[in-house]
């Protein structure tokens, strides 16, 4: 049995401000109380036209969301975080949502995705190399002032203009 079919189905949907109770404790749970993303923000991020917050659900619990930022005469999008609670890592969630992003800022028609992603974040750095995402670049001490940010980017092919090999 491969991984994906061990695993319990989690469906991807737009974020809703219903959502947003289940977002913050979700965000706490990472981030405890100097949680990062306010409630404030949250409701901005699904109402705004300028992002995409895509929520992973799995038996009608919010399993984690990825946030896709996008600037006005921009074809670049940004993966601002994507995170999946610690009880369903591992089963290949973060990938498919990372692909859900990628999908969604293709019909965007944004050219690339970019990120930052901390130098010490093993497992993320890793779902991001094996995505096809290339460092580019690095930002010294981006995170409290200490740990560098590692940048990485992704053209994101119009599959369906891709030629037949
Ligand atoms: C990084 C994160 C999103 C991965 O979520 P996940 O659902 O467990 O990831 P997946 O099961 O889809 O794994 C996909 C790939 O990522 C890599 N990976 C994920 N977690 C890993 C870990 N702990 N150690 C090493 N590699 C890891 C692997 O390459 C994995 O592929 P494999 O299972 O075939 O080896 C999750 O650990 C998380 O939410 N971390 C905290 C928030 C964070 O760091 N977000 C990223 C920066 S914003």
């Amino acid at each position: 049995m491969n991984k994906s079919s061990r695993a319990p189905a989690a469906k991807f949907r737009r974020g809703r401000l219903s959502d947003l109770d289940a977002l913050l404790a979700f965000e706490r749970d990472f981030f405890g109380p100097d949680h990062q993303i306010s409630r404030r923000s949250f409701r901005r991020f699904i109402v705004s036209p300028n992002c995409t917050l895509i929520v992973a659900e799995s038996g009608g619990q919010v399993a984690g969301c990825a946030l896709v930022l996008y600037r006005q005469g921009s074809k670049l999008a940004r993966l601002y975080t994507i995170a999946i609670a610690t009880a369903f890592q591992r089963r290949g969630h973060a990938r498919r949502l990372l692909a859900a992003a990628e999908a969604s800022a293709r019909r965007r028609g944004c050219r690339a995705m970019r990120l930052e992603v901390r130098e010490d974040d093993a497992g993320a750095i890793a779902l991001y190399e094996t995505s096809g995402f290339r460092l580019f670049g690095r930002r010294s001490r981006y995170y409290d002032g200490r740990i560098d940010a590692l940048r990485f980017e992704k053209p994101l092919v119009d599959k369906s203009r891709r030629r037949p090999a």
